[in-house]
C-alpha cells in the first residue's frame, strides 16, 4: 500500500517509522515532514492549507490512505475535503474535531452526557466575565475557546491576573474571541488517555504523562511539550473503567447520536482526583510526544491497524504491547519557547542507536545531506526499557553524545516515576 501522513513534527517521525515496519507498505509519502522523514520516505513540499494540492497529489499517486498527525487541518475540514474526493483518510472530520477545536463544544457536551469536568461558565463580554470573576474562589481557570497551541489557557491566582487574562483574550491575543470559558480549578493528577476508533468501535490505546512545563521541576512556560512517559503511574483497571465509563463512551456515543462517527485517534486529558477522572480537554490526534513515547511499543503492525480502522474493522484487530516502559526527552532550540534561532546545523553521523533506542525528528530539515534546526522542538529520543530509571539514563546519554550546543533539554522527564 502507498501511503501519506500530514505534518512534520516528532509524531509524524515516529507515525512514519512504523509505517516503515510494516509489511503491507511500500511507499510513504509525508506532507511536508522534516529531516527524519526525509531519509525513509518522500518528503513532499506542500502548502497544507491547499487541500486541492493535496487531493490532487494523492490521486495522482494513487496513495491507498493517508493519516492526518495535527489538529489544524483536521478542524479546517480537511477529512471531510478527501472523503468527498473518495481519498481515504483516517481522522475525524469537521464536526467530530470540534472535540478540540471548540472548548466550548466539548464543555457543552459534558453538561449535556453528565461527563465528570469542571464546573464552568461562557462568557460574551469583559463585564460579564468581571462580574462574574466577584463570585469565584481562586485560583480559577480561563481560556481561550478555538485552537491555541497549547497556550490560551490562563491559571490565575489573584482578581488582578483573572482580569488580566480576560483581557487579553477578548483583546484577540489567541485570535477573534466572541467569549471564552471560566473554569474551575482541578486539583489533582493529570494523565493522558488514549483510545482509537474506526468510527463504529474503538479500542483502548494506552496512557501516557507529558511534561508541558519548559524548566525542571514543572516550572516555567507551557511548551507543546518537553518530554513524556508510558504508562502514566495512575494507570490501573479500575481507573480504566471509570474512563472509559464515565467520558470515553458517553462522548462517542453522544457524538453518534448526533450522526457524528468518530474516526481517529482521540487524546483525553485528563485530571485525576481521588482516584476519580475529570475531563479537562479532548484532543482528536495523538499528543506530541506522547505518540513518539507510545508507538515503539506497539507490538502490533500500525499500517495493517490503520487500514483495519479504513475499513471500519478495528473491532477484529488485536492490538498488542510490549509489557514495557518507555520515556521521552525533547531537545529543544534555546530560547525555546520564546525567540530562538533556526537553521542550526546538527550532527548526528556519529550516534550510535542500540535496540528499544529510537531517535525521532522535529523540527528539522535535510539541505544537501545535512541536518538544520527548523523549529524550537527538535529532535525527540526515546527509550523502551524494563524501568523508567534505565530509559532515562540512556536517553540523557544519547543526548549528551549528540551534544548540540544549540539545544537544551529536562533531566528530570519521568521524576514522578522515578524516586533516586
Ligand atoms: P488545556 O489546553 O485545556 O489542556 O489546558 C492546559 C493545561 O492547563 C492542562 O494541561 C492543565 O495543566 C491546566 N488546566 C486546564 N484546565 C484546568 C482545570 N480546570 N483545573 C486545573 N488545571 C487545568
Ligand atoms: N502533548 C500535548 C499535546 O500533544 O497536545
Amino acid at each position: 500500500m502507498k501511503v501519506g501522513i500530514i505534518g512534520s513534527g516528532g509524531r509524524e517521525h515516529a507515525i512514519c517509522q512504523s509505517l516503515k515496519n510494516s509489511k503491507e507498505i511500500e511507499k510513504i509519502y509525508c506532507f511536508p515532514g522534516n529531516a527524519g522523514t526525509e531519509l525513509i520516505a518522500k518528503n513532499i513540499e506542500i502548502n497544507l492549507d491547499n487541500f486541492e494540492n493535496l487531493k490532487n497529489f494523492s490521486l495522482e499517486k494513487k496513495i491507498d490512505f493517508l493519516i492526518i498527525g495535527p489538529e489544524k487541518p483536521l478542524v479546517d475540514g480537511l477529512v471531510d475535503y478527501l472523503e468527498k474526493h473518495n481519498i481515504k483518510v483516517f481522522g475525524p472530520n469537521k464536526l467530530a474535531s470540534q472535540l478540540e477545536g471548540s472548548k466550548i463544544f466539548t464543555k457543552k457536551l459534558c453538561e449535556n452526557l453528565s461527563i465528570p469536568t469542571a464546573k464552568f461558565g461562557v462568557f460574551f463580554n469583559i463585564n460579564e466575565a468581571e462580574k462574574f470573576l466577584k463570585k469565584c474562589n481562586y485560583p480559577i481557570v480561563i481560556k481561550a475557546d478555538g485552537l491555541a497551541a497549547g497556550k490560551g489557557v490562563y491559571i490565575s491566582e489573584t482578581n488582578e491576573d483573572a482580569k488580566m487574562a480576560i483581557r487579553e483574550i477578548f483583546e484577540g491575543k489567541f485570535g477573534k474571541a466572541e467569549q471564552l470559558l471560566i473554569e474551575e480549578f482541578l486539583d489533582g493528577e493529570e494523565m493522558s488517555f488514549f483510545v482509537i476508533s474506526d468510527g463504529k468501535s474503538y479500542k483502548q490505546f494506552g496512557t501516557a504523562q507529558d511534561h508541558k512545563r519548559v524548566l525542571e521541576g514543572d516550572k516555567g512556560k507551557n511548551t507543546g511539550g518537553m518530554g513524556a512517559y508510558s504508562p502514566s503511574r495512575l494507570e490501573n483497571e479500575v481507573l480504566n473503567n471509570k474512563i472509559i465509563k464515565k467520558i470515553i463512551e458517553p462522548t462517542l456515543n453522544g457524538l453518534k447520536k448526533d450522526n457524528i462517527n468518530f474516526k481517529g485517534f482521540l487524546y483525553a486529558g485528563l485530571m485525576v482526583k481521588n482516584g476519580e477522572p475529570f475531563l479537562i480537554e479532548y484532543n482528536v490526534r495523538m499528543g506530541d510526544p506522547e505518540c513518539q513515547t507510545l508507538l515503539p511499543k506497539l507490538k502490533t503492525d500500525f499500517g495493517l491497524l490503520i487500514k483495519s480502522c479504513i475499513d471500519e474493522k478495528l473491532s477484529n484487530t488485536k492490538i498488542e504491547w510490549h509489557n514495557d516502559r518507555s520515556l521521552c526527552i525533547v531537545m529543544c532550540s534555546k530560547g525555546y519557547p520564546d525567540e530562538y534561532k533556526k537553521n542550526l546545523e546538527l550532527n548526528l553521523d556519529n550516534l550510535k542507536l542500540n535496540k528499544n533506542e529510537f531517535l525521532f525528528h522535529a523540527g528539522t530539515r535535510l539541505v544537501n545531506s545535512k541536518i538544520f534546526s527548523n523549529g524550537g522542538r527538535v529532535l525527540n529520543v526515546v527509550i523502551r526499557s524494563s524501568e523508567f530509571k534505565l530509559a532515562r539514563d540512556k536517553a540523557l546519554k544519547l543526548l549528551k553524545d549528540i551534544n548540540w550546543e544549540n539545544g537544551f533539554y529536562r533531566k528530570d522527564i519521568g521524576h514522578k516515576v522515578i524516586t533516586e
